[in-house]
């Protein structure tokens, strides 16, 4: 079989890139060596995550605030097989419609581990390890990522999980340690914590989320001890030992000799995801990796074989959903002969927990290393009258305009709809806004929305109305 193009690795980068090749006319082939596509993002990753996270969310506000809301609830509980069946069920909704969204397009959809026998020629073995060959004019290896599970973890998946093993919890778990302060760890600990287990987590760095702006870590930590959740930041783990119905955690404190041990029902393991390119033969199609294991590209995408693009997790960059999704339409669109184009400081990063955390552009802290004259306008939740009614006070936007022009640079939200609201931040600063810009424009009341308006007032001209 001869293709225009194949694209190996089913996930959003993958699926999405094998539609708009299939709108612009190309011959297009998908490999994924699962059975059900969609990848990490539709199977074990975003999708599943915020089925869990939704519905732990409804059984934690039945418990503690419908009271404050005048409903009365008798003999409360939880239902963990029929949460995780809900969840399966979402997931398997969601992979149909990519089934069905592969048939509509017309896209050969090839199930079988992908290897390259040259740069055109791919071989798919099935799992019953028949074999077939194709070749492609071009390809696009979206392979995706699989969770960093240190030896010294002992990762078992039965007492030491990731994060794919965290969303088949048969039992709700008395007491959970997390290593790692980042998205996994802070989401799928919430889940749990909001069904009653006790959540400890070890983190290396001073702060959780370090990535996102530090009022952000801030912000969210202080929402989740009361959720719970005891940290330990500055804290390593040296060496994890599981038990047949528990396990034991061995913690160092980073700066000093000091150590001590945890007992847990489960570890956690959610310190960062690798690359993942085993078994894809890139040398026998000159195609490089670097010190990480990335496949190394140039700015269009191109690996170091002019024929073979690659996107997503296995690439530099961040690793979500929506940027891998960029990035297959930007190497399709390219190879028909657009100029597309992706800006990266403009990808908007969501932690899902409660209240939500979502930021674009730049942080406080990149702003004061790259000496940036910026000026800070912040909002507190409790200040507006929408958050008071549904009595989800907690958080606050936060942006940064430049001191000069006034022109936005960052904005940084945590608290209720954040993940939806970030998205008004997105299209200002596309459109290179003004904090005044934002400040001028009306903003529906009452929303959570007008704290942006006035974070916005705050930063151009220190004027808000509401505080
Ligand atoms: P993947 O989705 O990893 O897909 C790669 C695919 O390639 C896989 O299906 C794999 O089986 C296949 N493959 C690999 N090698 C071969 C081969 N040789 N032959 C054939 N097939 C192969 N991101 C967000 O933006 N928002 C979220 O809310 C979010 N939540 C997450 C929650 C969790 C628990 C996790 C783990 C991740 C989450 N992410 C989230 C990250 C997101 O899932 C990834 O960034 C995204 O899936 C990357 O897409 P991708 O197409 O690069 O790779
Ligand atoms: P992460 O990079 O978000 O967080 C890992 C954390 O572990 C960091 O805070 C890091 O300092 C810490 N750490 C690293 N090594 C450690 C050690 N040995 N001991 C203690 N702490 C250690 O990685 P995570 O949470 O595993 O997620 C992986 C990826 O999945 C992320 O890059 C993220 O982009 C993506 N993801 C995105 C989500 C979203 O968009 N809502 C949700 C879940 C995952």
């Amino acid at each position: 079989m001869q293709y225009d193009l194949t694209i190996i690795g089913s996930g959003p980068g993958g699926y999405v890139a094998a539609i708009r090749a299939a709108q612009l006319g190309m011959k297009t082939a998908l490999i994924e060596k699962y059975d059900s596509l969609g990848g990490t993002c539709l199977n074990v990753g975003c999708i599943p995550s915020k089925a869990l996270l939704d519905s732990s969310e409804h059984f934690h506000n039945a418990k503690e605030h419908f009271a404050a809301h005048g409903i009365k609830t008798s003999s409360l509980e939880i239902d963990l097989a029929q949460m995780i069946n809900r969840k399966d069920e979402v997931v398997s909704q969601t992979v149909s419609g990519i089934d069905f969204l592969m048939k509509k397009n017309k896209i050969d959809v090839l199930h079988g581990l992908g290897a390259f026998k040259d740069p055109h020629t791919i071989i798919v073995t099935d799992n019953k390890g028949e074999t077939r060959e194709i070749s492609s004019k071009k390809t696009i290896i979206a392979t995706g990522s699989k969770p960093i599970t240190p030896s010294a973890f002992n990762y078992d998946k039965k007492r030491v999980i990731t994060s794919t093993e965290a969303l088949n919890i048969s039992k709700v778990p008395k007491k959970m340690v997390v290593i790692g302060g980042g998205v996994i760890g802070l989401e799928l600990g919430s889940v749990y914590a909001r069904l009653g287990t006790e959540i400890t987590v070890v983190e290396y760095l001073d702060r959780i989320i370090p990535g996102m702006d530090g009022d952000c870590s801030k912000e969210l930590m202080r929402s989740l001890k009361k959720l719970g959740f005891t940290f330990h930041l500055r804290h390593m783990v040296t060496k994890v030992n599981a038990g047949k119905n528990n396990v034991k955690i061995e913690v160092q404190k980073r700066d000093s000799d000091e150590t001590f041990e945890i007992s847990a029902d489960y570890c956690l393991v959610a310190i960062g995801r690798r690359p993942y390119t085993e078994g894809l033969q890139l040398e026998n199609a000159s195609v490089s990796v670097d010190e990480k294991g990335r496949v190394i590209v140039d700015d269009h995408l191109r690996t170091t074989h002019a024929d073979i693009y690659a996107i997503g997790d296995v690439i530099r960059g961040a690793m979500l959903a929506h940027k891998a999704e960029e990035e297959g339409i930007f190497v399709v669109e390219q190879l028909a002969g657009q100029k597309p184009h992706i800006n990266y400081n403009l990808i908007p990063g969501v932690v899902y927990t409660w209240p939500e955390v979502a930021a674009v552009g730049q942080t406080e802290e990149e702003l004061k290393e790259k000496k940036v004259e910026y000026k800070v306008g912040k909002f507190p939740y409790k200040a507006l009258g929408r958050a008071r009614a549904s009595m989800d006070v907690d958080g606050m936007v936060k942006i940064l305009a430049d001191k000069n022009t006034d022109e936005v640079l960052g904005v940084h939200i945590v608290g209720a709809r954040a993940a939806d609201m970030i998205s008004e931040a997105v299209v200002a600063m596309e459109y290179r806004a003004s904090a005044e810009d934002i400040a001028r424009m009306s903003h529906a009341h009452p929303t959570y929305t007008e704290a942006v308006r006035e974070a916005a007032l705050m930063a151009t001209e220190n004027r808000p109305i509401h505080i």
